[in-house]
């Protein structure tokens, strides 16, 4: 018989219905004559209650029936008699696929810690929190793809292995096939990349968007979404060495038209999870942050509050509020204070825009004054920075000074330099950290927790 999944089943209104239906055990309880197991697949956050009658089955089989163990069941779909489901499955056969020994079971018990969890990221995907966050992960990379297809974007596969940093000073996983104890060395002593596999230094790329820009280029409206590499040593809740980003880069697009397309972006990805993630969301909202399903709506319901990254300022240095860190005009702000303007000040998402040139990246289009760049971060509740962006400088003489001045290698960016020298044009794209959305999605706290395989410092073990 052909397996339904449990989704569908909790769903059906077909009683009396032979079905066979396979997952997980969560658990099973009963007394001598019957035997009530909570069964879960993962298509759903639910389980659908099987009822064994006792006298039909063989007790060593029953016995393999633990908590974490896989079976296939067949049985009768029948209107339930216990509370909290409409329907269960009366069973006719069971299959026991695997065991799972009830003395050595992690997930044997309920509510283990989210840092226990991290060190069986292996088991905890059968967890309902883990469960909840990868469905939730999933529909988000769908409504990624289908905002962009649907908004006349294509999707453009960019590069892992790259021979050029695109955010300048980032530090970087380096690609290389030499000997790691005994390198070959050039004249002056140095490792000689020339004899490396590229034939040149390579590493893993910290964003797609040099290539993505070359893209728009030719078909005007596009995006990236891939991985991404930061060998930084942050060892904090809203960083991983390995992300994912979404990239778009549009032809045409001023710095405006870009934080008009990043907060529509946000919000109908947002509107999408609650409409399309409603079980996973009032279950981690139940279990985890009761304002979670408010915040969500309340985010696009509202404006993104927009100001200058001047103006930013001014109000950080008026306010009694005392940080840990001071505030003056040239500084990055710290994220303590990118919270405080959103948290306290606005009570919304912020986007500050024109930043002082010095602490931002080398592409970004100058403005008037001078003095700043026309970028522009999107700064969330509970997360900070949530995207990174800007109008592009599309000038190739203030572009080529800049990267002089800058001390980056001309020679690593002469193709991107030649797109400003063919039918240049004005253009703007920003970055969104994939892990941060989710995060801001299930209100869960620590990035490590949205991705399956976490990798940060000194931890790469699943
Ligand atoms: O602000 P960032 O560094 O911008 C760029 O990489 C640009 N090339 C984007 C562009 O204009 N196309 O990174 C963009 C976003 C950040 O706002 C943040 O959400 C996320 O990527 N991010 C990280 N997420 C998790 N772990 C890290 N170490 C991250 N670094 C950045
Ligand atoms: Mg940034």
């Amino acid at each position: 018989m052909k397996r339904t999944p449990i989704n569908e089943l909790l769903k059906s209104t077909d009683l009396g219905k032979e079905i066979n239906v396979k997952g997980w055990v969560r658990t099973k309880r009963g007394n001598k004559s019957v035997a009530f197991i909570n069964l879960n697949d993962g298509s759903i956050i639910h389980g659908i209650q099987i009822v064994a009658d006792l006298t039909n089955f063989d007790e060593n089989l029953m016995k393999l029936i633990t908590t974490g163990s896989c079976i296939s069941v067949n049985g009768t779909l029948v209107q339930s008699q216990g509370q909290g489901q409409a329907v269960e499955i009366q069973a006719t056969h069971i299959e026991v696929y695997g065991s799972a020994d009830a003395e050595l079971y992690p997930l044997q018990k309920k509510g283990h810690t989210l840092e226990f969890l991290r060190e069986i990221a292996h088991l905890r995907p059968r967890t309902n929190t883990f469960g909840a966050v990868l469905r939730i992960r999933h529909a988000m990379a769908f409504a990624i793809h289908k905002y962009f297809n649907d908004h006349g974007f294509y999707y453009i596969h960019t590069p892992i292995i790259t021979g050029s940093d695109a955010e300048g000073a980032g530090a970087m996983f380096r690609v290389t096939t030499l000997d790691p104890i005994n390198p070959p060395k050039n004249d002056k002593g140095e490792v000689n990349y020339e004899e490396d596999f590229f034939g040149k230094e390579t590493n893993l790329t910290v964003s797609g968007q040099l290539e993505g820009e070359l893209a728009a280029l030719a078909l005007s409206k596009i995006y990236t979404f891939g991985p991404t590499f930061r060998a930084e040593n942050s060892n904090t809740a809203r960083h991983l060495a390995e992300f994912w980003m979404i990239e778009p880069e549009v032809a045409f697009n001023d710095l405006v038209d870009n934080m008009d397309l990043a907060e529509d972006f946000l919000k109908y990805l947002i509107q999408y999870a609650l409409e399309h993630c409603n079980d996973d969301l009032e279950f981690l909202t139940k279990m985890y942050d009761n304002e979670l399903l408010s915040r969500l709506r309340f985010v696009v319901e509202n404006h993104f509050e927009r100001l200058t990254y001047t103006e930013a300022v001014e109000i950080l240095k008026t306010t009694d509020h005392k940080f840990e860190f001071p505030v003056d005009w040239g500084a990055d702000l710290q994220s303590e204070h990118e919270r405080y303007l959103v948290e306290k000040h606005f009570k919304r998402p912020v986007i500050l825009t024109h930043y002082p040139k010095e602490i931002k990246a080398f592409y970004m289009k100058q403005s008037e004054d001078g003095k700043t760049v026309k970028a522009m971060d999107v700064l969330f509740p509970g997360i900070g920075e949530i995207i990174g962006g800007s109008q592009r400088e599309e000038d190739y003489e203030k572009l080529h000074t800049r990267i002089l001045e800058m001390g980056i290698h001309e020679k690593d960016l002469w193709w991107y330099l030649e797109t400003r020298k063919y039918g240049t044009c004005p253009h703007a794209g920003f970055g969104l950290g994939f892990e941060r959305l989710i995060l801001f999605v299930t209100g869960m706290g620590n990035i490590r927790d949205v991705i399956p395989f976490p990798r940060t410092p000194k931890n790469a073990e699943f």
